[in-house]
């Protein structure tokens, strides 16, 4: 038999067939997958991880996708919004623990117009111009991400979900189309913007097809980011008793990503340390390169719950810098203060 886990390292890509062989490999090809994912990552960062400071700036959300906590749908849900003060009084407290991203994110809140987004990212910029910007703040038309980058925005975030229609058509309401979601995508990338794609591990009625085809839907798209996680359900949806995506199968896709785009960035998301005590270090050693701590108030953070039990809601910013610093250590990397921005172009 072929040797996938070399032909992945040797080819940086694999057949729709061999990628869905390789997520059901036994225990031992994992583990070679995994330490040739750490040595990729090692060879084009180094030990250094970089950390975003995630600002959650409004939780009010227009949309409805069927698995998030924080949609429209969902009444039980308390609402928040930060003001433009409070935006900036996370960023200081970022900046001085050594934070130079900050990532803006919220629901699709249309108090927040493009002016007002606008107004957020030229107070960011000229206060912080030694620091990168990078928003996550949904779907929005082709003038409005121009704006925001004219504005000096670096990067979006904007997950593809899942790269197979019909999956996509299960896990949203009709109103939202997978080509949107795509077309978007395709702005981001042409306007200029650093992009980030991802989906969720273990999302309901996802089959190991749709997981290869967001493999082979990432290798095309080529962005500079990968955010993925597991899918964990949260209470106030009708997905309350699917079961969470694994931590095994999260960690064997980092791998392959990593393998796929070695100079991607890729995060060792919240959602896997929430499924592991050490799902972020566990996440490092599998291949990624990035984490992302919460910089907003802790008296907000408890809102902003698009699944259940998210980890790190109580403890303020300085704790949570603290705390990834001695994890990071622990496994023989170092969090760098650094804007850390992809080699991969
Ligand atoms: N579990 C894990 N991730 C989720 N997201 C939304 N809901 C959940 C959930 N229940 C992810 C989506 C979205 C990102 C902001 O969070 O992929 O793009
Ligand atoms: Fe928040 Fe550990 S990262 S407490």
């Amino acid at each position: 038999m072929i040797d996938l886990v070399e032909k992945l390292y040797k080819n940086q890509t694999l057949s729709k067939k061999e990628f869905t062989e390789l997520l059901n490999c036994d225990t031992d090809t994992a583990e070679r997958l995994r330490a040739l994912a750490e040595k990729v990552r090692i060879e084009n960062y180094g030990h250094d991880i970089y950390v975003r400071g995630l600002i959650e700036f409004s939780n009010y959300c227009k949309r409805d996708c069927l698995y998030c906590g924080i949609r429209r749908s969902n009444n039980n849900c308390e609402r928040y919004r930060l003001s433009l003060d409070e935006i900036m009084e996370c960023c200081g407290e970022g900046y001085n623990l050594g934070f130079r991203t900050f990532v803006l994110q919220s629901g699709e809140d249309s108090y927040f117009n493009d002016d007002r987004i606008c107004e957020i990212i030229t107070t960011i910029k000229s206060k912080y111009p030694d620091c990168a910007l990078t928003l996550s703040i949904g779907e929005k038309s082709y003038d409005s991400y121009k704006r925001y980058f004219d504005c000096g925005a670096d990067r979006y975030l904007l997950r593809h979900e899942t790269a197979n229609k019909a999956h996509y058509q299960k896990l949203h309401p009709s109103a939202q189309t997978f080509e949107n979601r795509r077309r978007c995508l395709n702005d981001l990338k042409k306007i200029g913007y650093q992009t980030g794609c991802g989906f969720m591990v273990g999302s309901p009625y996802q089959t190991d097809e749709c997981i290869a085809d967001d493999l082979l839907f990432i290798k095309e798209f080529n962005p500079q980011m990968v955010g993925i996680g597991p899918f964990i359900s949260h209470k106030d949806t009708q997905f309350k008793d699917y079961p969470s995506g694994t931590l095994e199968l999260t960690l064997k896709l980092l791998s392959i990503i990593r393998l796929m785009l070695p100079k991607v960035l890729l995060p060792a998301t919240t959602a896997l340390a929430t499924i592991d005590p050490r799902g972020r270090e566990k996440g490092i050693l599998a291949g990624a390169n990035v984490v992302m701590p919460n910089l907003s108030p802790v008296s907000v953070r408890k809102k902003y719950q698009i699944y259940d039990n998210k980890i790190c809601t109580g403890d303020e910013s300085a704790q949570c810098k603290n705390c990834l610093d001695l994890r990071v250590k622990s496994i023989g990397c170092r969090v760098v203060v650094d804007r850390g921005d992809s080699r991969n172009i």
